[in-house]
């Protein structure tokens, strides 16, 4: 604002996806249904999520297959499905049609995606992947770390979006933001779409979100801690009104 020059080569806009997986992780903690990742996608897009990522993962240990569906029968806000390779989740990403389909590495004894997917040693087993996602008409992103090789096999097997990793940026790795960089020029130049996820804050978020070639971050666990701290003086204040008030009128 206040006398601040604006160049008029505006910068593309970006895009927030917020990944919803961990509201299920806690719904899961009780084996009820509170929280409901639907509810909370609806707010998330009510306070300014462009987009909706969730990962159904091959064991089910967050996002299920019924919350799936009744976010991507939502439409609400584009869902960007994150996915393993496998037959099966290419099954539901064509039957549910989400507006786009991450394909990520996905290993059992993981806590979270730790790398990204080798897409270099594994071009046969990804090409009819995402041509019978892009078939139903599903836009397909493939999660890669910032090398080079792995963002021109991208490009070869039929990939329409890189996804950047993140994580190693997130865990202060030096040189990673440079390499971030150039992966993300690298993207644009391949002619693909960019976005970066993983590990990102309100403390490292600023230098990957300035880069112009970045259209949209997908956030997460961050968030939903946050939310926490933010959220949780409301709840305690309104857990403490309904405990009071019955009490008065029950004197
Ligand atoms: N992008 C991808 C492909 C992911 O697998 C994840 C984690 O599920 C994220 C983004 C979000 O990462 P975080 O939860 O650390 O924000």
């Amino acid at each position: 604002m206040g006398g601040r020059c604006i160049s008029s080569a505006m910068p593309a806009s970006l895009r927030l996806g917020v990944n919803i997986d961990h509201v299920a992780t806690l719904r899961n903690a009780r084996g009820g249904a509170h929280p409901d990742p639907l509810t909370i996608a609806k707010l998330c897009a009510e306070t300014g999520a462009d987009g909706i990522t969730l990962h159904l993962r091959e064991d089910r240990r967050h996002i299920r297959d019924a919350d799936a569906e009744a976010i991507c029968a939502w439409a609400g806000r584009p869902v960007n499905f994150e996915m393993a390779a496998t037959a099966e989740m290419t099954g539901i990403a064509c039957r549910l049609r989400p507006h786009g389909a991450c394909i990520v590495p996905e290993r059992r004894a993981e806590i979270t995606t730790e790398g990204g997917l080798d897409v270099v040693n594994n071009r046969a087993a990804l090409r009819p992947v995402i041509s019978r996602l892009r078939d139903a008409g599903v836009v397909v992103s493939l999660f890669v770390d910032p090398v080079p090789a792995q963002i021109y096999a991208a490009a070869e097997v039929g990939a329409q979006v890189v996804e950047l990793h993140t994580g190693a940026y997130a865990n202060d790795k030096p040189g990673e933001l440079q390499r971030l960089r150039m992966a993300a020029a690298l993207t644009t130049q391949v002619g693909l779409e960019c976005h970066a996820g993983h590990g990102l804050t309100f403390a490292n978020v600023e230098p990957i979100a300035a880069l112009p070639e970045v259209r949209e971050l997908n956030i997460g666990h961050f968030l939903m801690g946050e939310a926490l701290a933010m959220g949780l003086p409301a709840a305690i204040a309104e857990m403490k009104r309904l405990m009071l008030a019955a009490r008065a009128t029950a004197l």
